[in-house]
């Protein structure tokens, strides 16, 4: 039976380091709230001439590299964003441009912080189905674009960012065990976008009311957050019979340390086995599990034969998990 396969890893991080003092400055804020509150010290912000393809062109090279795959190889370019470089060409084609894959289609996927794994859901699908072999995987968002940096309840939490991985078909018995998604509209106005739509298009009325930012009720978010990562975790284990003992490394979403702390003590996971690197990059939103995941890989910490547990939440609402035997 033919199975996913995680054959290379990349992600790339804007250069520019904005650290919780540095928004001392701009916001009545302070290091101790936002380390206290969140884990996060510092984040990586793009500058005004860089976009979410920038990030995602060097995640895939990457990626490529570490698979040992060309670009014109690929077949599948699948993109989860909810910042894409403009409403359109979608950030899939824009990569393909960039990156010369005249042989794939591209398109973008959108699911907030759920995006990577809401892709990798599509990517299992096609390479079980046998319709794609070679997919690069990208999840990226620059959500700097789309704080209100006056607003101090959001601007200290998103980070900049994009983190990429390459799959192909493996007869094995490794790679891609699962990956489950979900999600409730009814609760979409916890955290969202009003403006820039077709409901409500950019106009000087909608910008001098603000339309165009993040807006989030933190407290009822972080409390569905904890739950729903919990849950999702738990469904994807239990239907693969599979104990959280067993599993080796989670990588979950970077949102707030006391989420991933909390859905950690539930599952038992002790916090070791957790990968957290929320205090350098803030919420990339829909590039935190492949920036994490990444990362892990080039330090060492995931070894052949883990099993490696993933879970995201985010707005929407949606949610996601993945079990990969890698
Ligand atoms: O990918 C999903 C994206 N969203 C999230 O992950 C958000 C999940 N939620 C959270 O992470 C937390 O709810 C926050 C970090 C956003 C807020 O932490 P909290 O412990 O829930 O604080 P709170 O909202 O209950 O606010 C406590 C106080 C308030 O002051 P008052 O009303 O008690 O006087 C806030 O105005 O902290 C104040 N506050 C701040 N103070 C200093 C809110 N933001 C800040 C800030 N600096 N940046």
């Amino acid at each position: 039976m033919l199975q996913a396969r995680i054959i290379g890893t990349g992600a790339c991080l804007p250069e520019k380091v904005v650290t919780n003092h540095d928004l001392e400055k701009i916001v009545d804020t302070s290091d101790k709230w936002v380390t206290e509150r969140t884990g996060i010290k510092e984040r990586r912000l793009a500058t005004s001439e860089e976009a979410a393809s920038d990030f995602s062109y060097k995640a895939a090279r990457h990626a490529l590299k570490a698979a040992g795959v060309k670009a014109r190889d690929l077949d599948l370019i699948l993109v989860g964003t909810v910042t894409p470089d403009s409403p359109f060409p979608s950030t899939g084609c824009v990569l393909q441009s960039m990156l010369g894959a005249k042989n794939a289609v591209g398109f973008d996927v959108s699911a907030t912080c759920s995006g990577f794994l809401y892709t990798l859901s599509l990517a299992d699908a096609y390479v079980r189905s046998g319709r794609y072999k070679k997919i690069l995987v990208v999840g990226t968002d620059i959500l700097s674009k789309f704080v209100d940096w006056e607003d101090r309840n959001t601007c200290v939490l998103f980070g900049d960012g994009a983190g990429a991985v390459v799959i192909e078909p493996t007869t094995k018995q490794k790679g891609i065990i699962d990956v489950v998604i979900g999600s409730d509209g009814r609760l979409g106005d916890m955290l969202y976008i009003p403006g820039g739509g077709s409901r409500i298009p950019a106009s000087k009325e909608s910008i001098r009311d603000g339309q165009h930012f993040i807006k989030m009720n933190g407290n009822e978010v972080f409390k569905v957050a904890v739950k729903t990562m919990e849950r999702v975790s738990r469904e994807i284990l239990k239907k693969n019979n599979i104990d959280p003992g067993e599993v080796s490394i989670m990588v979950p979403h970077q949102a707030n340390i006391r989420i991933i702390q909390a859905v950690a003590k539930r599952l038992k996971m002790p916090m070791e086995n957790v990968v957290v690197n929320l205090d350098k990059y803030g919420n990339t939103s829909a590039a935190t599990i492949p920036i994490a995941l990444d990362e892990a890989v080039r330090e060492g910490r995931i070894r052949d034969g883990d099993l490696i547990l993933m879970a995201a939440f985010g707005g929407g609402l949606t949610w996601a998990s993945a079990l990969i035997r890698w």
